[in-house]
């Protein structure tokens, strides 16, 4: 498979976290050879046996797994051109803004140097926070690319903006990318 059709797809514990795995099997059937990195949390909200079936990988959660002592952020960061942040939190764009490193996604997202695509997925109010919004400009300004949130029906069940660009959708858009060959690029280990 050509490499530039390989994607790393971040998941954080936002309960959007339930769409991640119909995010892997677009981005599966479009081509793309898809590794899920998965935040603490987000095994709250979709299970990695799910994403390991239709990614063909296990999911890479645990940092502190001896199995991955080739510092898998640094691996995963050369592997793949993309890096997908789907569905991002709150506390994870936080985290983006302010470089902290304090689990594995966040670690890759560091050492990251292709592109990173962002998809928020929080209630309205989360979203409209003043800190949200500076973190969110600031990830901009990093070279991030925001995708959504879009408005609609909320996982509370009010109407507001924090939506998810849908699965679909981001597959989509992810098909349509052109994106360059980086330099440095290889197999994972
Ligand atoms: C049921 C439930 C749903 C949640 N959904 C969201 C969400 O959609 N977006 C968000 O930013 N945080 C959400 N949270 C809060 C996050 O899970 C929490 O901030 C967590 O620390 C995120 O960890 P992570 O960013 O490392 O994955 C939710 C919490 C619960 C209990």
């Amino acid at each position: 498979m050509p490499r530039l059709r390989r994607i790393v797809l971040g998941v954080t514990g936002s309960i959007a976290a339930y769409k991640a795995p119909e995010i892997v099997r677009g981005l599966v059937k479009a081509g793309f050879e898809t590794r899920c990195v998965l935040t603490p949390r987000a095994k709250d909200f979709t299970t990695p046996l799910t994403l390991a079936a239709l990614s063909h990988y296990p999911p890479i959660e645990n940092e502190s797994d001896p199995r991955l002592w080739e510092m898998a952020h640094l691996s995963l960061a050369d592997w793949a051109p993309i890096l997908l942040i789907a569905p991002a939190t709150a506390n994870f764009i936080a985290k983006l803004a302010a470089g902290l490193s304090d689990n594995l996604l966040a670690s890759l997202a560091l050492a990251f140097r292709g592109k990173i695509i962002v998809c928020p997925a929080m209630d309205g109010r989360m979203w409209e926070h003043p800190a949200t919004q500076r973190n969110v400009e600031t990830i901009r300004q990093f070279g991030y690319e925001l995708w959504g949130p879009e408005s609609g029906e909320l996982a509370s069940g009010k109407i507001g903006i924090g939506r998810m660009v849908s699965p679909q959708t981001i597959v989509e858009r992810v098909k349509n990318l052109s994106i360059s060959k980086k330099t440095r690029m290889r197999e994972l280990p």
